[in-house]
Parts: C-alpha cells; structure tokens; sequence
C-alpha cells in the first residue's frame, strides 16, 4: 500500500530532499499535494515529475505562471494563503511540514487537525506555539515525528526508554561557519558568509540561525515541546563535525549517541517510513575514514543567542514567541545588509525586554504577540 505524502514547502531544501527519498521508493509514496513559496518554475517541475494531484503557490501573483506550466497535466493548481491551509487540510498519511518561519504555523496546525501523521520540520512553529500545537495534536489524535536532525535522533534515542531512567540530553551543535571567529571578527561578516554552512546544505534563514547559534535555541525550545523532558535536563555540546546528533545519558551511566553523515535525507526517511525503515539517498558513515569526533562547551560569550533562548524557556508565557518572530524580522535585516551580524542577537534580546510577557491561550494571542514583536524588532536600531 502506498502512503500519500503532502509536502509544505516542497521547493526547499528539505522539501527537495524529501523528494529525492520519495523518488527512491515509488512503490511506497504517491505525492498528493506540493506547496511552495515563490519558485513557481521549480514547483511546476517537481509536480510533473512526481504526478501531484495539486500544486499550490503561497503568492497569489504566481498563480498564472504556475497554472500555464501545468497546462495538459491532470494537476490542479492553486494560490495563496488560504489555497495553501486548503492544501494542507487534505487528508494525506504523512504531511512534510517544511515552510520557513512561523509561516508554517496554520498550515501544520490545519494538518494536525487530520489526525495523522506529521514530520515537522518547521521547528519555528513549535517555538512560537509549543503549548498550542501540543494541545491540538492530543485532541485530534495525531502523531508529530521530528525532522530537525538532533530531534529525529532523540525520537530515535528516547523510543523505547522509560522517560524516568533519562538523566539527560544533548544535542549536538556544528559551530557554524564562525565558530572559531572573535567578536571583533564577527562584527562585519557578510550575508553571504554566514550562509555558507560548513557541513549543511539549508535554506538561507536556517544557516544564519545556525552561525548565530539561534539555531541551537530554537531546538532547545522545540526538545522541550517534543520530549517530556524538563528544561534543566536540555544541554548542547558543539561538535564540529556534526556526526552525533544527539546523546541521552542513562541513569546508570550510559550515554547512547545516533550518528550518521550530515545529510537530512537520513532523519527525512526515517521520519517518512516510520516505524520501518528505508534505504535513503546518502553516502555511509565510515568512522575509519572521519578519524576524530571532538566536543566543546558552546561559548555564551560570542554566541549570546543560545542564552537568550534558555531564557526564553525559563521564562515562559510568550517569550518564545517574542523570541522566534524577533530573530525571524533580524535575521531578515540581516540578509537584506540592513543591520550587522552582531545585530541579530542585539536586537533579539530589546525585543524581548520591550514585549511584556503574558500567557498565550489561544492562537489568536500567538499571532497578535508575533506581530508585536515583529513590529518592535523592524524599529529596533
Ligand atoms: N535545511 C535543513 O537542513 C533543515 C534542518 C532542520 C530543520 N529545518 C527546518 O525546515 C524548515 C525549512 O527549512 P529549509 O532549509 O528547507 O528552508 P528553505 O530552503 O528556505 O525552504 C523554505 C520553503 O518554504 C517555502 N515558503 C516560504 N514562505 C512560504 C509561505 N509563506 N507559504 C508557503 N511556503 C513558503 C519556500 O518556498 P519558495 O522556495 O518556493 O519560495 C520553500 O519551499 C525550516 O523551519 C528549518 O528550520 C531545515
């Protein structure tokens, strides 16, 4: 029996990569819908090549370039928001939650509400709505599988532990590209350099969270959404070159490690055939050939992001919240060479300090916070 696969951000890094393990098996997934952002030629492609049954673009502009390279495929096409809430409503076995940023939010939580399965990459929106999303996928009886490599290790990891015998967990950090660089030589880095991940291929917002280390904050919060774990027992080691994921130590004293070659194909096609496993498009791990793993404690000094999402964790109420849609708007400026590396994190931290912190009962109040903070951190100077 095949599964029907939706993918949310198809166009993606991790949405391509999801295809690349999709096209390896076509005997175990049909694609039933494709979503994308701007890449409208790139979108018709994947649509063509994997028969979707509809492809939808988020920008409304792009709805006719789309629907003229569809011309004579038995493939509906759509555009905008709601065409992409729409598109992620449709009950499929496993929907691929892989947009950008908490963009991704309504359509994972309109896929939750199928009760099937989600492999969620989109790890923002479990920052900015982690008590809420955790609520819906209960209610509607759905089950959340992580993509984020060091989270997909622990579903690995933690399976089949009773959660009372975990003293604690790590998750591993690459350093990114300036994980030896002072502050003096962080202050004039350029996009382009902090986009070019040492061991990674991503997405550009993902790689800037990754040389700031916002990255690692961001999945220290969404551990703590995914695991019944408390927040004490969260940690991160920095581990160049990015062949553990993530460690779980036992009471006893055993640390169990998951490794494999820096390549999301591994964690996507775990998540997409679980419980069984598939043959995925990577190269094998040969320890022999790698030589040496090394670790080191993260440095708060020169990576001030981590701290101010432990913080943010710490202190509850909307602060992840407030945290995600600052570092989103900053990494934004960033890219757009409107502020410096530096900035980031700077303003970040004003944001926090500016938004007042309340609890979030419904997802109303998720995105009217987001948008405060959106709104603070575009003025911050
Ligand atoms: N890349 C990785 O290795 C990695 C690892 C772990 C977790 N993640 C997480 O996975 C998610 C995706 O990361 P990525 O690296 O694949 O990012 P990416 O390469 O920038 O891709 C983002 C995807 O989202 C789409 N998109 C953007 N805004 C949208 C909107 N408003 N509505 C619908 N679609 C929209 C983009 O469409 P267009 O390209 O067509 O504009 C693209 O398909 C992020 O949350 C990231 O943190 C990524």
């Amino acid at each position: 029996m095949q599964k029907t696969v939706t993918i949310l951000g198809s166009t993606g890094t991790i949405g391509q990569n999801t295809l690349k393990c999709i096209e390896l098996h076509p005997d175990r997934f049909a694609v039933h819908a494709l979503v994308g952002g701007g890449n409208a030629g790139l979108l018709a492609r994947q649509a063509r090549q994997f028969r979707a049954k509809l492809a939808v673009i988020s920008r409304p502009d792009l709805y006719k370039e789309l629907k003229e390279s569809l011309q004579g495929a038995a493939i509906e096409v759509a555009a905008g928001e709601e065409a992409v809430i729409e598109a992620a409503s449709s009950s499929v076995d496993i929907t691929m939650s892989a947009i950008v940023g908490s963009a991704g939010l309504k359509p994972t939580l309109a896929a939750i509400k199928n009760g099937k399965t989600i492999a969620l990459a989109n790890k923002e929106s479990l920052v900015c709505a982690g008590e809420l999303v955790k609520k819906e996928v209960e209610k509607y009886g759905a089950k959340i599988i992580p993509v984020d490599s060091e989270h997909n290790a622990l579903f690995q990891l933690i399976n089949n532990q009773d959660i009372k015998h975990i003293e604690r967990v790590v998750i591993t950090a690459s350093g990114g590209p300036f994980r030896s660089f002072s502050l003096e030589q962080m202050k004039n880095v350029t996009p382009e350099q902090a986009i070019r991940h040492p061991n990674w291929n991503m997405g550009a917002k993902i790689s800037v969270d990754s040389a700031t280390m916002m990255n690692k904050g961001l999945e220290l919060i969404e551990a703590f959404y995914l695991f019944p774990l408390r927040a004490e027992q969260l940690h991160v080691l920095v581990h160049p070159q990015s062949i553990i994921h993530a460690l779980v130590e036992m009471l006893d004293g055993s640390v169990l490690a998951q490794m494999s070659v820096p390549d999301m194909c591994t964690p996507i096609a775990n998540a997409i055939a679980y419980p069984e496993r598939i043959s995925a498009p990577v190269a094998k791990l040969r320890l022999e050939d790698i030589g040496n793993l090394s670790f080191e404690k993260p440095d708060d000094g020169r990576f001030p992001a981590l701290r101010l999402a432990y913080n943010a964790l710490a202190a509850g109420g909307n602060a992840p919240t407030v945290l995600n849609a600052a570092n989103e708007v900053a990494v934004r400026r960033f890219l757009d060479k409107e502020i410096g590396f530096l900035d980031i994190a700077r303003i970040v931290e004003k944001t926090l300090q500016s938004v007042y912190n309340e609890p979030l009962e419904t997802i109303e109040d998720v995105f009217a916070c987001d948008e405060a903070a959106r709104n603070h951190a575009k003025e911050e100077q």
